[in-house]
């Protein structure tokens, strides 16, 4: 949430520092700014809204072409998004320009000693005081590096900073605590994203700092230290996608085109998971089998879409493993003081790796000795980081904020740790083990054939363009599907939206179903226990009080038949990993009928992408 970029080198800083914002505009887009170093001072602007109403501005009162420069793409937390709380924010002399990802906790008590030294207030935001702090700072004759290690030391919260000094022109500073920070390396330039969309145009090669870090870059190079000011070093690492990742390649949304790239993000997660023998290996998990093999209990955190990802492992991992599984949402768990030991296994989802709730719901849990593993799409980030292990889903970038690629590779990575451990714990014999993984290998061929469906979706999406709410059923792993179903078109379409398990609805939320209401009913295959059965039967009862069933069911199934409305067809595929197909044709629905709608399907209004404040 918000995006940060920095910028020194030879090119003109305002085309680098708006390009990186744009490509970090879905972290947030309450505002946007920028702030350059013109011969001694400091050139800025700011706009509430979208990136487009800054560069509006920018090209009706042009800025000078200088090669230093920040900028910020803002998700408000604290005053609300206008031109005067956008960022960067100024110290009281406009020698320090400032942007700021996160929250300062203490940022009150230091307003307070601000105002009472004479320091008046231009904006309501906790960032402001960091600027002036730094200003303050500078006074004393210290260059800004120092100043930002000492006023660092003051703060309390979660920050990502980065600033420019008016009279130091060939340096941008920055400071990360608990929130993102990358840096780019170039060739006589050198850059600062929250991530490497920021400056991936430019240089594919980077840097990732620690927690509690300063970094400063010039023209020439790259330096770190702690907030004690002691030398420290980055790790360098090589970013392994491409500019054209992070483009639309021709679709409307990013989020149209990252759901018809699920076949092969999907089929990337999967590869060279099985070894010659045809064992099934993680090698880079960094968990041993041994810490593996004692675990007697798995508590599953996450949060939203990634949460039920979290649901669909738990029916996995407990059919096939047997060890109990518990899915907290990761904002609740350390507030109900759960019960850990070192052999109970937490398993962190999170697409971004950085979510304040699951951050700091896998640190509780890291300090009651139980052993911590995450599964992450994003190289590098700060929930693998201090996580004892990771699973790296390999989605690629996800721009669009309704996720979409990102759920569906969780649920891979989520398959093979369960069928890992079941390899390991003896639970399943390898035979069976193979079989799985061959039906998962074949999934991004049945993904590519919900997909070449997809015109009958969108026509369904048009036909409820006036429809006010939607309810999903499920049942089994069809029910965080529902769940999903409905949290994606909530978050795009803005519609009132519900997912239930199937078997609850006549505990009362029948009481909602009237004549014509639209129910999205995720049909499990027919198999040897009774829940397809017992899922038409749900269906027969909405049905018989009026409401239109649109049902997705796998082929062949002519039980259903009688009792849709509207009928889409799956391929047939284990309960198991029925996830994999069925949630695709939701999340076309909800960004057709967003679209249908008028929405901004990629940068819906109230959210970010990575939501670094709890
Ligand atoms: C919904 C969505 C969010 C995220 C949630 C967790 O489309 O994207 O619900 O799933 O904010 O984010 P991560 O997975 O980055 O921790």
């Amino acid at each position: 949430m918000c995006g940060i970029v920095g910028y020194v080198g030879s090119r003109p800083a305002e085309g680098v520092v708006i390009e990186g914002l744009r490509r970090l505009e879905y972290r947030g887009y309450d505002s946007a700014g920028i702030a350059l170093i013109d011969a001694g001072t400091i050139v800025s602007d700011k706009r509430a809204g979208k990136l487009a109403n800054l560069e509006k501005a920018i090209a009706e009162s042009p800025l000078p072409q200088v090669t230093t420069g920040i900028g910020h793409t803002r998700w408000a937390t604290h005053g609300a998004p206008s031109d005067r709380n956008a960022h960067p924010h100024l110290g009281r002399a406009s020698r320090v320009a400032l942007v700021h990802n996160g929250i300062i906790e203490n940022f009150a008590e230091l307003r307070s000693r601000l105002e009472s030294e004479g320091v008046e207030m231009a904006s309501d935001t906790d960032t402001e005081v960091a600027a002036h702090l730094l200003e303050e700072q500078l006074e004393t004759g210290i260059d800004l590096t120092v100043a930002m290690q000492n006023v660092c030391r003051e703060l309390r919260g979660a920050f990502t900073l980065v600033a420019v000094d008016a009279q130091d022109p060939d340096r941008v500073v920055a400071a990360r605590r608990n929130s993102p920070l990358v840096v780019g390396i170039g060739e006589g330039e050198n850059f600062l994203g929250s991530d490497v969309a920021a400056f991936i145009e430019h240089t594919r090669e980077a840097l990732e700092l620690d927690q509690d870090q300063v970094v400063t870059i010039t023209r020439e190079g790259v330096s770190v230290s702690g907030f004690d000011g002691t030398p420290a070093e980055g790790r360098r690492y090589h970013v392994d996608w491409d500019l054209s990742a992070a483009e639309k390649d021709g679709h409307d949304w990013f989020m149209r085109k990252e759901i018809f790239e699920q076949p092969r993000a999907v089929a990337d997660s999967l590869l060279g998971r099985r070894g010659a023998d045809g064992q099934l290996q993680l090698d880079e998990m960094r968990l041993s089998d041994q810490d593996l093999r004692d675990v007697d209990k798995i508590i599953i955190i996450a949060a939203g879409t990634s949460f039920y990802a979290g649901m669909v492992a738990k029916y996995a991992i407990e059919h096939w493993c047997r060890i109990p599984v518990e899915v907290e949402l990761a904002s609740e768990f350390r507030y109900r003081d759960p019960i850990l030991t070192s052999d109970t296994l937490v398993v962190a989802i999170s697409q971004s790796g950085e979510t304040a709730d699951t951050l700091q719901a896998i640190r509780h849990a890291r300090v009651q000795r139980s052993k911590v593993l995450a599964i992450c799409n994003t190289n590098g980030s700060t929930i693998p980081r201090e996580s004892d292990g990771v699973i790296y889903t390999h989605a690629g970038p996800e721009i669009g904020v309704a996720s979409t690629k990102g759920f569906l590779t969780q649920l891979v990575a989520c398959y093979l740790l369960a069928l890992y451990l079941a390899q390991i714990k003896g639970t399943r014999y390898g035979d069976e083990i193979s079989q799985v993984m061959d039906q998962l290998e074949q999934m991004p061929a049945h993904i590519e054939t919900v997909l070449s469906k997809s015109e009958e979706v969108y026509a369904l999406a048009r036909d409820h363009v006036g429809s006010r709410s939607v309810l999903f059923l499920g049942r089994h792993a069809g029910y965080p599907v529902a769940l999903e179903g409905a949290l994606k078109l909530k978050e795009i379409a803005y519609l009132h939206a519900e997912g239930f398990a199937a078997g609850e609805l006549k505990h009362g939320p029948i009481a909602l179903v009237e004549e014509g209401l639209p129910i999205l009913c995720v049909v499990p295959p027919r198999g040897r226990d009774q829940l397809h059965d017992k899922m038409i039967s749900g269906i027969q009862e909405v049905r018989a009080r009026g409401a239109r069933t649109l049902c997705l069911a796998e082929e062949g199934d002519t039980a259903i038949e009688p009792y849709a409305d509207v009928l889409f067809t799956l391929p047939q595929v284990p309960v198991l990993l029925q996830p994999l197909v069925a949630v695709v044709p939701l999340q076309l629905f909800a960004c057709e009928l967003a679209t249908q709608l008028g929405h901004d399907v990629d940068q819906p209004r109230n959210l970010a992408k990575s939501v670094t404040v709890e």
